[in-house]
């Protein structure tokens, strides 16, 4: 079949319009954008989502409940065999890297935001050193694996090619393009920009157990004998990226294949996925998708009973991401506003519909002070200068538990090259490291 009567199978024949009057290099580009596209799957997904009359929300949901970590009497034993791990480079890191950032505001990768650190580093930046703190400390390797989408991939390259990899090994570290999908318009169009190209966009977080597979960097990281793979997203300022503690409980769990971190809500209605079982599996309902009644619900203490809010933060066995790479997740439907389309269709894949698919999981219950600071809004919650002060305010504290004398109206910034986790600090590093690698600042710096 050629390609103008498979367009017309899927009624997307009109792509091809006026093609011929363009350059040859436009032209070229736009047809390798089609043949990128499934149109049959998409053909599909509209029929499905369209007429849908979505039943899947019901409330046959219940709570899945979690404890503090470091509560655990098994933490230090936890650690010390993450430790272990780490110093055999047996553990990679997967960078979720590929989305729009589009409540941000901000149009390059998020990660190489100036989100006005003192320091004026970027997320890639603070995630690099915290992986280069490990890397030192362990004598480790660490395979840092990004992911980026189309929209991204060259800005992200550049980012790190112009700051020298923030000091890492380039072969150590793998860019991969996850896949998009083409927006379609309220009767199942595929739309196109004015010039004729495709509005292409990300095909969602799920899509990166099929990058890395396809990519190649699967089989990199086993033939790097890597076993665990920590996966996160990009825009949480306090991810304790390969935290050992995490890792060590995952491989001492004979059971699981993966490990989720999780904290308790800020409140009932934070804007945050929950973790769940949904037919006795583990999953996260979405913040959109928790029927009212359930978001609402309060156990006897007046917490949430639906408590467990995800961070993004995961750890892998590498015989889950081989499953995953040929499990199709399911895909799901969102209504945004596209180029000149305000209730576009785009589709998408969420990595926590791989959970039910493993079966079974364990939850590692963090402090939110300690590890989640986001950054999703350009102002006010979730936002750069929330995640400042919340990061301002977890350095202070280390200072304080390490007997450091502070100035009680400002808040600090310790450089990962210096601490990891608040390891190392005493008066005698502060006097010498202040100005330099630990930075303060007014509290009331808003
Ligand atoms: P979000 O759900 O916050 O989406 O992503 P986003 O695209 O970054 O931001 P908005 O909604 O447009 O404002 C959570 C994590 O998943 C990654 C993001 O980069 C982030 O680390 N992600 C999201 C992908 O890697 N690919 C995607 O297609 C979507």
């Amino acid at each position: 079949m050629n390609l103008l009567e498979s367009l017309k199978k899927w009624g997307q024949e009109h792509l091809l319009n006026n093609l011929e009057v363009k350059e040859t290099s436009k032209q070229d580009s736009i047809l390798k954008e089609i043949q990128s596209q499934d149109f049959e799957l998409l053909n599909k997904l509209f029929l499905q989502h369209s007429k849908a009359n979505d039943t899947s929300k019901n409330s046959s949901y219940s709570p899945l409940s979690f404890q503090l970590a470091r509560d655990n009497s098994q933490y230090k034993m936890w650690e010390e065999t993450g430790e272990v791990l780490l110093r055999n480079s047996q553990v990679a890191v997967f960078l979720l890297a590929g989305g729009q950032g589009s409540r941000l505001g901000f149009e390059g990768p998020k990660g190489a935001f100036d989100i006005g650190l003192e320091s004026k580093k970027t997320l890639f930046q603070i995630q690099a050193e915290r992986i280069d703190n490990l890397s030192r400390r362990f004598g480790a390797s660490i395979p840092w694996c990004i992911m980026t989408s189309p929209l991204n991939h060259q800005e992200t390259i550049e980012h790190f090619t112009k700051n020298q990899h923030f000091g890492l090994d380039p072969n150590n570290i793998q860019f991969f393009q996850q896949g998009t999908l083409c927006a379609l318009d309220e009767k199942g169009k595929a739309i196109q920009d004015k010039d004729g190209h495709l509005a292409l966009v990300p095909d969602g977080n799920g899509g990166c157990f099929r990058a890395i597979a396809q990519s190649g960097n699967l089989d990199w990281l086993k033939s790097k004998g890597i076993r665990y793979v920590f996966m996160y997203g990009v825009d949480n300022l306090l991810t304790k990226i390969a935290d050992p503690a995490f890792i060590g409980a995952l491989a001492t769990d004979g059971r699981a294949l993966s490990s989720s971190k999780v904290v308790h809500k800020k409140h009932l209605n934070e804007k945050v996925g929950v973790f769940a079982l949904h037919n006795n599996l583990p999953t996260v309902i979405e913040y959109i998708d928790i029927p009212e009644d359930l978001r609402n619900s309060l156990q006897d203490d007046g917490t949430p009973l639906f408590d467990g809010a995800n961070i993004a933060t995961h750890l892998f066995k590498i015989e889950a991401l081989q499953k995953l790479q040929n499990t199709p997740l399911p895909w799901h439907a969102a209504r945004k506003h596209v180029l000149e389309e305000k209730n576009a269709w785009k589709f998408e894949q969420f990595l926590f519909d791989a959970f039910p698919i493993l079966g079974s999981m364990t939850l590692y219950g963090v402090s939110r002070g300690e590890e989640f600071a986001p950054i999703k809004n350009a102002s006010g919650e979730d936002s750069p200068a929330s995640a400042k002060r919340l990061l301002g305010l977890l350095h202070r504290f280390w200072l304080e538990e390490s007997n450091v004398k502070i100035n009680p109206k400002m808040l600090y910034e310790i450089s990962p090259t210096l601490s990891y986790a608040g390891e190392g600090l005493n008066q005698r590093v502060f006097d010498q490291e202040l100005a330099k690698n630990i930075l303060e600042f007014p509290a009331d710096f808003e």
